[in-house]
């Protein structure tokens, strides 16, 4: 199998909204939702995928021969790689008939940790899909981090217990899921959380937590306030809130003011090694890269995420190479590009 193959099947399975493009950024897509499209005219995941690309690297290889180490601490356990699939939820839904999601997220699960990485998973307003992913999780000895909705106090707590249960190394919030359409007007009511109250969801939770939909210093502070062991720089691909910048214009500074006081994942757009070896120059720990991880599902099963994952690790142990860099701790600002030829600017 070759990626081009796991294109092809994806495009004879994945729904009408998803078009399995050469190039997952956000054009085809634009505001389909149902589908993977983003919110409003659409053009925040647009954005995402842009903004990385407009950001360049310094090639140099006058340095140690050596093969690059990619391994990653994750709260105390190594992954191959210092990236995850991230969470999608509703696939039925967004991308067809073919899965739901308890069977997405087992094979997404299954297989990234097969590959030496971990998975987030989705949840949603059935109590079988958090249920099913803890079970998967757990099967795969706790590679694999439950993502949980910005339910309310008392629904987080039944699904802590699942969570607690799974072994994992870690547990999520998907904190911006506020601006979701089905999750307004919900009884139980999700949405948004106080600093009160999401460092105590954060003390029940009894887990290293990462709050995901951070896009300003100043909420990264306040998770930070709340007990977060890592927050995740993103706009949800643009579907939570129409406009928003991209998030890798926001990266640096939120880097800059919390880097180092807890772990910083970000997602949005990134879609090879290349764009993994500059969100690491930029401040981040470790990145999330979520459709993709989607049609390598849908159009090569186990194998397809085996192959994606390897795909992604190869390109960035070449950039690193290419640029000089031996290991992830090496990885700063000092690798990209700042333009200061006056003739071209
Ligand atoms: C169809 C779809 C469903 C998603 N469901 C979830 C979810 O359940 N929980 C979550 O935290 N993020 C969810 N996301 C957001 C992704 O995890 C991710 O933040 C976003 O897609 C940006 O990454 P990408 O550009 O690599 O796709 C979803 C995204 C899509 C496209």
């Amino acid at each position: 199998m070759t990626y081009q193959d796991i294109l092809t099947n994806a495009r004879t399975c994945i729904g009408p909204y998803c078009k399995a493009c050469p190039v997952c950024n956000g054009r085809a897509c634009s505001n389909q939702v149902p589908g993977p499209g983003a919110k409003g005219v659409g053009d925040t995941a647009i954005r995402n995928y842009d903004a990385w690309k407009r950001i360049r690297i310094n090639l140099d290889t006058i340095a140690e021969n050596t093969t690059p180490d990619t391994s990653f601490d994750f709260f105390g356990h190594t992954m191959k790689y210092p990236f995850f699939a991230g969470p999608v939820g509703a696939v039925k839904l967004h991308y067809g008939d073919k899965l739901d999601d308890v069977a997405y997220n087992d094979i997404l699960v299954s297989a990234c940790a097969d590959a030496g990485i971990a998975a987030f998973t989705g949840d949603g307003t059935n109590p079988a899909v958090m249920q099913a992913a803890c079970h998967s999780i757990a099967a795969k000895g706790g590679f694999g981090i439950p993502t949980v909705k910005p339910w309310d106090v008392n629904t987080l707590r039944e699904k802590f217990e699942l969570v607690q249960a799974s072994g994992c190394f870690a547990v999520a919030m998907d904190i911006d899921a506020a601006g979701l359409p089905f999750l307004q007007n919900l009884q139980p009511p999700a949405g948004s959380k106080t600093v009160e109250e999401l460092a105590q969801v954060i003390k029940n939770a009894g887990k290293p937590f990462i709050v995901k939909g951070i896009m300003t210093v100043n909420a990264a502070r306040k998770a930070l306030e709340a007990g977060a062991s890592g927050i995740v720089v993103s706009n949800h691909g643009g579907r939570v809130l129409d406009q928003c910048p991209a998030s890798a214009e926001v990266l640096y500074e939120i880097a800059q003011a919390v880097g180092g006081k807890m772990k910083i994942f970000v997602d949005g757009g990134i879609r090879t090694g290349v764009d993994i070896f500059k969100a690491l120059c930029l401040g981040a720990d470790g990145v999330l890269i979520a459709r993709p991880y989607v049609t390598a599902v849908y159009g090569g099963g186990a194998e397809g995420v085996i192959l994606y994952t390897e795909k992604l690790g190869a390109e960035l142990a070449d950039t690193m190479k290419m640029c000089g860099a031996a290991k992830l701790s090496d990885l700063s600002e000092k690798y990209l590009f700042r333009p200061s030829n006056p003739f071209l600017s």
